[in-house]
């Protein structure tokens, strides 16, 4: 499908990640009216877990797999949680009079130590098909090695991009794109284009540890992978009015594109 869009809308985003379980309505309301411009650009949305996902998903250890019995609820609070979140997402699109539904990735993929082994995708391509959007997101899923772990929306994004060949995937994230951040000085340069080789000179610190999924490394580190495939790969400020919109639709936006 060489129009398809891959959106990720990362929890950092549409939740508040100091406060567990807060739904930024009014960001997804607005997310949503430039997703409703968008028609007709064939689209998949993924949504992060964010303060729906991410503490409870890191106090049960989650994503190191099953270790002990006690970790079982953990387990399946997380899948409630974000099931929640989800739930949010997808009325929100639908209030907006876009036709959206919800598919949470313990519905959708099986993990074998922690990548993506099988994934059920007739029902992304029925909804797609019926002109519906798909909306999944981060979550907590059953591997075929640890029996369960965590799923990160950003390895989402690529799996489907890849497999479903399209156009672009649409990182949208709480900063403005990648940083060149000077050592000395500690001044930022944002990066509008980002080879593999700038990457990996590049120092990304800050709030990696912090999620049980890594942050913005990775997802550049594993963006590449898309781009190898042919996929562009653009990170934008969701929180930003107009950026979402204008990435989806393949305009000029302030962020930072991977190239090869
Ligand atoms: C994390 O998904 C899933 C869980 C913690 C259950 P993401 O990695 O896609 O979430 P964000 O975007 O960082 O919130």
């Amino acid at each position: 499908m060489s129009n398809l869009v891959v959106l990720k809308i990362g929890g950092s985003v549409i939740t508040d990640k100091k406060r567990e379980n807060f739904f930024r309505q009014d960001v997804m309301a607005r997310i949503a009216k430039e997703i409703a411009r968008c028609w007709s650009t064939p689209l998949i949305i993924i949504h992060g877990a964010g303060s729906f996902g991410h503490p409870i998903a890191k106090q049960y250890r989650i994503e190191r797999g099953y270790r002990e019995q006690g970790q079982l609820e953990g387990f399946v609070k997380t899948l409630q949680s974000v099931k929640t979140l989800n739930h949010h997402v997808v009325t929100t699109l639908i209030e907006t009079g876009i036709g959206a539904v919800g598919m949470p990735a313990s519905t959708l993929f099986i993990t074998r130590k922690g990548i993506i082994e099988t994934a059920h995708l007739d029902l992304v391509f029925s909804a797609l098909d019926l002109g519906i959007i798909p909306v999944t997101c981060g979550d907590a899923v059953f591997d075929r090695e640890l029996k369960f772990t965590v799923l990160s929306g950003d390895q989402i994004a690529i799996h489907l991009a890849k497999s479903l060949k399209a156009s672009r995937i649409v990182f949208a994230s709480d900063v403005d794109g990648v940083y060149d951040v000077d050592r000395e000085t500690g001044e930022k340069r944002l990066l509008e284009k980002l080879d593999y080789r700038k990457h990996s000179t590049l120092f990304y610190g800050g709030v990696e540890g912090e999620d049980v999924t890594g942050g913005m490394f990775y997802k550049v580190e594993n963006g590449f992978e898309a781009v190898k495939a042919g996929v562009e790969v653009v990170i934008v400020n969701g929180l930003v009015e107009g950026r979402i919109e204008g990435a989806v639709k393949g305009k000029p936006v302030k962020g930072t594109t991977l190239v090869m």
